[in-house]
């Protein structure tokens, strides 16, 4: 097996990386590595229009939910502010790509996912992260761009989650799924449940929402074997970590420079320690390019 590069791609290869290096990984060529994984730093949209029609066999994503308040001001916070518990002194980099109101993020939506549509196989799942407040935009989002939605999952972040004095504890986020057109009742994946329950990380996190590997190692179970998935908004790279762990090849994009660094990092040493962790894949965060102590 050939080492893996460390090399984050850079959007402005994009077209010779994607033709050259991309399309092969399904037949094994390129890098010979199985799964294979990789990260290219960019901007979203721009990098799906450069991919070519049907190559992707799912959407496994969680996008920046441009939530986290009410108002204007709350929303323009940084991510630190907005997402973590400890709202200063938070060593985790800010990311970007937050701050929309909800008309424009669902405008937004609406552009990536269709561009996501165009790039997936006929049949293939879409699986995207979402909280209480922006659930119903993204639902139209998805239907604007043709998806087929089939259903909501829950995640219940158990009540570790935070509890709120005389209102209900702010237990679940949400995954809303579907399909690029029909979904066959033949596909090679078993029954998977409709809820599922792990609590959110509070130490060893590698990014401000990361989502908990056993998780992503679960949802990541709609796809079918050998297919490659495509987080667009990969932000520390816990959907192609459990994607390696499940046997799936995987691409994520991701913007904010330091999150893909990371991103590329957590896929290199899982490649390396074939021994995953359960829940954070990279435990001694000093050792993470672009993070601080
Ligand atoms: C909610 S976080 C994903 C966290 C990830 N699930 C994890 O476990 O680490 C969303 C990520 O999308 C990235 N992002 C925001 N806008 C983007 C864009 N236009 N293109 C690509 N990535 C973007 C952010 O930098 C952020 O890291």
């Amino acid at each position: 097996m050939k080492p893996p590069t460390n090399t984050v791609f850079e959007t402005k290869n994009s077209s010779s990386f994607f033709s050259a290096q991309l399309l092969p990984i399904t037949q094994n060529g390129g890098f010979d590595m199985t799964p294979t994984c990789r990260v290219i730093q960019g901007d979203a949209l721009e990098v799906l229009r450069s991919f070519e029609d049907d190559t992707f066999g799912a959407i496994i994503t969680d996008p920046p939910y441009a939530s986290g308040g009410l108002y204007t001001t709350d929303r323009q916070a940084p991510t630190s502010v907005k997402y973590t518990a400890n709202k200063t002194n938070n060593p985790l980099p800010n990311f970007e790509g937050d701050s929309k109101d909800q008309l424009s993020w669902m405008l937004w939506s609406t552009a990536w996912l269709r561009e996501a549509k165009r790039v997936c196989k006929k049949g293939s799942p879409i699986c995207i992260f979402v909280d209480f407040r922006q659930w119903d935009a993204l639902k139209w989002a998805m239907q604007w761009a043709d998806w087929t939605v089939k259903g909501v999952i829950v995640w219940d972040k158990t009540e570790a989650a935070r509890p709120q004095l005389g209102r209900f504890r702010n237990q679940c986020e949400f995954i809303l799924w579907g399909s690029k057109g029909a979904m066959s009742m033949k596909r090679n994946v078993p029954v998977l449940k409709g809820c599922y329950r792990y609590q959110t990380l509070n130490k060893d996190k590698l990014h401000q929402t990361q989502k908990p590997l056993a998780l992503m190692r679960d949802i990541v179970k709609i796809v079918e074997p050998n297919e490659t998935i495509l987080d667009p908004f990969c932000g520390s790279g816990t959907t192609l970590i459990a994607a390696q762990h499940e046997g799936y090849n995987a691409v994520g994009i991701e913007v904010t420079k330091e999150y893909a660094a990371i991103a590329q990092k957590q896929i290199t040493e899982t490649l390396n320690n074939q021994t995953p962790p359960t829940t954070s894949p990279v435990t001694n965060r000093s050792s993470v390019v672009g993070a601080t102590a």
